[in-house]
């Protein structure tokens, strides 16, 4: 299982089925009131996040949920979670290292006419649609990656419109590849990555996982760039 093109300075965690741990007591209220299926993905979520911080180096501590549901990362660190039918992961970095990441994953779909047409507008359908039927589902995860990354690091509301799938690249075998996302012109300076993003999207097993992740602005040291060593299951 992989989350293709997450720097190497990601730490990522994951699992196929759900784990039976306790939760800190702060995450435990958080879905106290919650039915079973998602007490579930949240408890094994959150494991995964203390896994991959611990994989990190980072404290082990509780991830509560924030005011705008955003995970709350301890200080000095960033992350992001999703869980979908089949796969709950965590990604997590250093801040100084990593502005901003976002994960998604989604089951490998055909979105009906009117989701379609909530998360693309008839241009970037065109350009979705270079993918195939899986296209608009891939864009949406895309898109989805991009608000996780967004979100904490501006505390700014993305809708589907406030960025355009301007561009769709592909590897050689066909299953994964980049789309890039063009924000709007507004409400840029929060943000600590480029008006066009790069937005990594895989098929694997069923599901589409993208993912975005922008570098910490350093004066020095190298940009992030994909690697194999910090891709790991739980
Ligand atoms: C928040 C949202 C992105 C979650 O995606 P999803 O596919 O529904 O669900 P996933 O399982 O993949 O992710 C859920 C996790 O997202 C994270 N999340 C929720 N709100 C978040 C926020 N504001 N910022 C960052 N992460 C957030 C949480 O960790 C959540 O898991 P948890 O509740 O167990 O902690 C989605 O529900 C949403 O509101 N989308 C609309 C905004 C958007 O995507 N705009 C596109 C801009 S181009």
């Amino acid at each position: 299982m992989s989350f293709a093109g997450l720097p190497h300075q990601v730490q990522l965690a994951w699992a196929t089925c759900d784990a039976h741990v306790e939760l800190p007591l702060v995450e435990h209220q958080a879905v106290a009131g919650a039915v079973a299926s998602r007490r579930r993905e949240f408890t094994t979520t959150r494991a995964l996040a203390r896994a991959a911080l611990a994989r990190a180096g980072g404290p082990a501590v509780a991830v509560p949920v924030g005011a705008d549901r955003a995970p709350v990362w301890p200080p000095g660190w960033v992350g992001s979670l999703t869980h979908c039918e089949g796969l709950r992961a965590a990604a997590v970095a250093r801040a100084r290292e990593v502005a901003a990441v976002g994960i998604d994953a989604e089951p490998l779909t055909v979105l009906g006419a009117s989701v379609t047409a909530a998360v693309l507008d008839p241009e970037e359908r065109r350009v979705a649609a270079r993918l195939g039927p899986h296209g608009p589902v891939t864009a949406f995860s895309a898109k989805e990656s991009l608000f996780k990354a967004w979100h904490p690091a501006t505390r700014i509301w993305l809708d589907f419109d406030g960025a355009r799938l301007a561009d769709v690249r592909t590897d050689r075998a066909g299953r994964s590849g980049t789309m890039v996302l063009e924000i709007g012109a507004a409400n840029l300076e929060r943000w600590p990555g480029p008006r066009a993003v790069e937005a990594a999207w895989e098929w694997e097993g069923g599901r589409v996982h993208t993912s975005v992740a922008v570098a910490a602005r350093t004066d020095s040291g190298p940009e992030p760039r994909p690697a194999e060593s910090s891709r790991r299951g739980a």
